[in-house]
């Protein structure tokens, strides 16, 4: 049977990852406005290169550019290539974004580079999500379907679980290296310190949750705060103040005390 066209719009990570994993599945093209950067990727991968602006085969595109570029590519799509149903995979924007008649969104859990494989990753998917569960199906990964205007909240839960925790990790690193020369053990150290405290709120909710807050130990709070200055004291004590309080159950309940939530 003939491979179905698709075309992937970008030149970055994502895009080098698709056509890596989807090449096997589906008659590929690429196009960008970095028209230099798609020549070049098409010659690399061997799949064929249409200038942008030009039309494209009837079926589905891909928009992996930007955030900031997907509506507006969208848009100059569906001029000169009408008959198109765009999909973008965007953690934060929904398909509501895209200007075909058919749209979806699917976003992978995961931090992706061109060697990337989609093999068991979990996709998160909105809009008419049966433009692109095939192509789920073909790069091995999963999906689960979500409300559209659920799909911000969906994305500001994974920066807390990812940007956040590796910045946390970030200034730990830092502040061990104000302790002198560290052996090259320690590097396993934290991840092993940091992957159990993940476990043990994934299994154990809020009572997962160990350290000088959640025992109550005002103490070692206030000389460790005393020891920091400008934004990493005053994460230490606004996450110290967090996690207290959901220890000691759930706060004053003022405006600002979200902890009933978690
Ligand atoms: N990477 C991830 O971990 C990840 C995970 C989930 C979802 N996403 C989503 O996937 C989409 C694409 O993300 P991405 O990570 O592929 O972005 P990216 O690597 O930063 O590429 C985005 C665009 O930047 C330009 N670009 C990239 N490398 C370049 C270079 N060396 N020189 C000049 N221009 C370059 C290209 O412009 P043109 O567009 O003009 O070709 C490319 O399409 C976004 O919607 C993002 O939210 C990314």
């Amino acid at each position: 049977m003939p491979k179905e066209p698709l075309c992937i719009v970008g030149t970055g990570k994502v895009a080098q990852a698709l056509i890596k994993n989807l090449k096997a599945y589906y008659l590929l093209h690429i196009t960008s406005p970095s028209e230099d950067r798609a020549q070049e990727l098409a010659e690399k991968y061997g799949i064929n290169h249409i200038p942008y602006g030009n039309p494209l085969p009837h079926g589905r595109v891909i928009i992996v550019r930007k955030d900031a570029d997907i509506e507006k590519t969208s848009e100059e799509i569906s001029q000169f290539a009408p008959f198109t149903s765009h999909i973008h995979m965007s953690g934060m924007l929904s398909s509501d974004v895209l200007s075909s008649e058919k749209r979806c969104s699917m976003h992978p859990i995961m931090s992706i580079t061109p060697d990337t494989s989609f093999q068991g990753v979990l996709f998160a998917v909105e809009g008419h999500i049966d433009i692109c569960t095939d192509i789920i199906d073909a790069l091995g990964g999963k999906y689960f379907q979500i409300d559209t205007e659920k799909k911000a909240i969906y994305h500001t839960a994974l920066v807390f679980i990812s940007n956040f925790t590796a910045l946390n990790t970030l200034m730990g690193l830092a502040l061990l290296r104000e302790v002198g020369t560290l052996p090259p053990e320690i590097v396993d150290s934290v991840r092993n310190l940091s992957y159990t405290s993940i476990d043990n709120v994934l299994k154990y909710g809020k009572d997962g949750l160990t350290g000088p807050a959640a025992r109550g130990d005002h103490e070692t709070i206030e000389i460790e705060a005393s020891l920091l200055d400008g934004f990493l004291r005053e994460l230490y004590i606004l996450q110290s103040d967090v996690i207290y309080k959901l220890h000691s159950g759930g706060g004053d309940n003022s405006e600002k005390d979200d902890s009933s939530k978690i």
